[in-house]
């Protein structure tokens, strides 16, 4: 898509709502040799979002965004109705990252009536957020196949902020042959440590103070093992203690994984993941960093 020259104001990217003109708009950029980049969203863009699309914009000629609220990754108690939705500033921020393209579907194009075929995830979808969100994983992967084959993408770009669902995606793709890389980026963070998250916006100022001892947990995970600890079992605990001080007593999970199977270690090693799932409030926050960060 051609961008503006000589204006100040970045063009508008194209929005597309209905899936014929994005297979039509998409197989013009395909067969003009371009290369597709993809960054599924649910919207309320923040610059964790943006981080991801400015990559795509760098490294691919032509860039899609797509903003879609999945339901069938929110269980029954969970925050979908409440969901921000925020496409008209969405619009714009996406405008000013240089997006080519919005896919923003309604939910009635996406499932259409009688749907019912879901995607069986990974066993990497089965411990912490599989465990303390049933289903929420086989919603996830679901719309992501169906984003693939909705945007034949060259690239698709995640946040390692939601660290198992980018090796839930990746492993997919693995299995499943997908024809599309999956690339991962850093976790885009406020200025205190607090990772950016469309759910941040639920705190009030009072949870947001309390809300830095979620990625504090994290960092301390981290300086006791460039101290020279290993012992994961003592760590995990530290880590809640940083919580429970802080007053965060509704924790789902501290862990410290395996990069890649996500399973528990009990020695640490500079490439252990930690991450951790607590409420803040009534707002579920989780964040993660690698040890060695
Ligand atoms: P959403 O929460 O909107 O996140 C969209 C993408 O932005 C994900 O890849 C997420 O990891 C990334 N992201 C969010 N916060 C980030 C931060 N602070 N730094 C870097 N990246 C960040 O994740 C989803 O939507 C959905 O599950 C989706 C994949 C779109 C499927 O519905």
């Amino acid at each position: 898509m051609s961008r503006s020259a000589g204006t100040d104001a970045p063009a508008k990217p194209l929005i597309v709502t209905d899936r014929d003109t994005l297979a039509a708009v998409l197989a013009k950029v395909r067969s003009d040799g371009q290369t597709i980049g993809l960054v599924p969203t649910m919207g309320a863009l923040h610059d964790g979002h943006l981080s991801l699309v400015r990559r795509a914009v760098r490294e691919c000629d032509f860039t899609v965004v797509t903003i879609f609220v999945n339901p069938t990754q929110f269980g029954p108690q969970e925050d979908f109705a409440r969901y921000p939705r925020t496409l008209e500033a969405d619009l714009q921020a996406l405008a000013q990252a240089q997006a080519d393209l919005v896919y923003a579907p309604t939910a009635e194009q996406i499932y259409r009536p009688g749907f019912s075929t879901f995607v069986d995830p990974p066993d990497v979808a089965q411990p912490l957020e599989g465990h303390c969100r049933p289903g929420h994983f086989r919603g996830v992967a679901t719309i992501v196949l169906k984003l693939f084959h909705l945007v034949p993408a060259h690239v698709a770009y995640f946040g390692r902020k939601d660290y198992q669902q980018w090796r839930v995606i990746q492993a997919m793709a693995e299995d499943l042959d997908l024809p599309i890389r999956v690339e991962a980026c850093p976790t885009v963070r406020e200025p205190d440590g607090l990772a950016m998250s469309s759910r941040n916006r639920y705190l009030t100022p009072a949870e947001r103070q309390q809300a830095v001892a979620v990625s504090r947990c994290l960092l301390h995970a981290a300086q006791l093992a460039a101290q020279g600890e290993t012992r994961a079992a003592m760590m995990r605990q530290q880590m809640r203690d940083v919580l429970t001080r802080s007053g965060i007593t509704r924790i789902d999970y501290v862990a410290l994984v395996d990069p890649l199977t996500l399973t528990e270690v009990e020695e640490v090693h500079a490439d252990t993941v930690a991450l951790v799932a607590a409420f803040v409030g009534g707002t579920r926050l989780i964040d993660n960093r690698q040890l060695k960060e």
